[in-house]
């Protein structure tokens, strides 16, 4: 009887407007809330468009400049410390996992085969401590290490010293590259160009670098992917601690870390990341591409076979030269 006289009540014309109205009431400010989420969406999107146009814009214009400022010394001396002064991470050579699976990362990284490497003139150019400059002396190539800094250039050398045709080379992007490099079938690079303030010029001075046929291959910092947003965290906890420790010298940057990692501070804790996070945090220039900008810049010097193998937010890109 009760469900009749309901039912009855809500035929009632006046009474059925104000069910109507209800429910698009209750639905409009759900509908409002989607609708504005995807407003701002589109509007932090332009945002970073233009951020990344101005940005690749601005690489371009200065490629020429003499580029050494006091970002451009602190970053390096921040390596020279890094390399004296935290020598163990998960991703060193002190790690035995870490030196089983560099070798397969290599042609991982680079879509080369295992075979290749046997015999091949190879230059690592800012090779630290030297991690990979092993990987691949490992897979049978003749490498060349090359860096700014002094401590990483002695670490390699006794990482190295098993092989008898490895050498090193002091070298710095922003100068002029020593004459007595020569060409190499593989000039690898991880790491190192978006540290310089120059990405481009530095670009440009390891491109001659590259035999006829040979290969360049980089890996360049990345922007966040737009529709990966935990890809926005890290790079914002990295923001985060960079504003911490601004104004502190590298010594209390370290201790900063440490004591960040015991208190479990980071997404990922635990003392053998503590070198990790020492090298994206501490030094002032780490500039973030897209992968368009790279490809652009391949194309421009006539590389052939560009290819990025790996899918990551960290841009690992190779192409040949013909
Ligand atoms: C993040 S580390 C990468 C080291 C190595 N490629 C690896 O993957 O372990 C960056 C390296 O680039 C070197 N570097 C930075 N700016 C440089 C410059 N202007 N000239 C030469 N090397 C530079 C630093 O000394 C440092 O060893």
């Amino acid at each position: 009887m009760k469900r009749r006289i309901k039912e009855t009540i809500k035929k009632i014309p006046f009474v059925q407007d104000v069910l109507n109205l209800r429910n698009r009431t209750n639905k409009v400010p759900q509908n409002m809330n989607i609708e504005k989420e995807n407003l701002m969406k589109a509007k932090i999107d332009y945002l970073e468009y233009q951020v990344s146009n101005l940005s690749s814009l601005v690489r371009l214009m200065i490629d020429d400049l003499k580029m050494e400022n006091p970002y451009s010394r602190q970053t390096r001396d921040s390596f020279n410390f890094q390399w004296g002064n935290i020598p163990e991470s998960r991703h060193l050579l002190s790690n035995e996992q870490f030196r089983r699976e560099a070798p397969d990362n290599i042609c991982l990284f680079t879509g080369l085969d295992r075979n290749w490497f046997a015999g091949k003139r190879v230059i690592d150019i800012g090779c630290g401590a030297g991690r990979y400059s092993w990987a691949m002396a490992k897979l049978g190539a003749e490498v060349t290490s090359a860096d700014q800094s002094d401590k990483g250039l002695q670490e390699v050398q006794n990482a190295c010293s098993e092989f008898p045709s490895h050498k090193t080379m002091k070298i710095n992007l922003l100068e002029e590259l020593p004459k007595e490099l020569g060409q190499y079938d593989l000039v690898w690079s991880f790491g190192v160009l978006h540290h310089t303030g120059n990405t481009f010029g530095a670009f440009k001075k390891i491109v001659p670098l590259v035999k006829d046929g040979g290969y360049l291959f980089l890996m360049i910092y990345g922007e966040p992917r737009y529709d990966i947003l935990t890809e926005y965290e890290e790079v914002n906890e990295y923001e985060f601690w960079r504003h911490k420790t601004r104004n502190m010298s590298m010594n209390e940057t370290l201790e900063a870390i440490k004591t960040g990692m015991r208190n479990k501070q980071f997404r990922i804790n635990g003392e053998e990341y503590v070198h990790g996070y020492f090298d994206a945090i501490s030094p002032k220039i780490n500039d973030l591409h897209r992968p368009e900008e790279i490809i652009g810049w391949f194309q421009q010097y006539g590389f052939k076979d560009i290819k990025i193998p790996l899918a990551s937010r960290n841009i690992f890109i190779i192409g040949r030269r013909v």
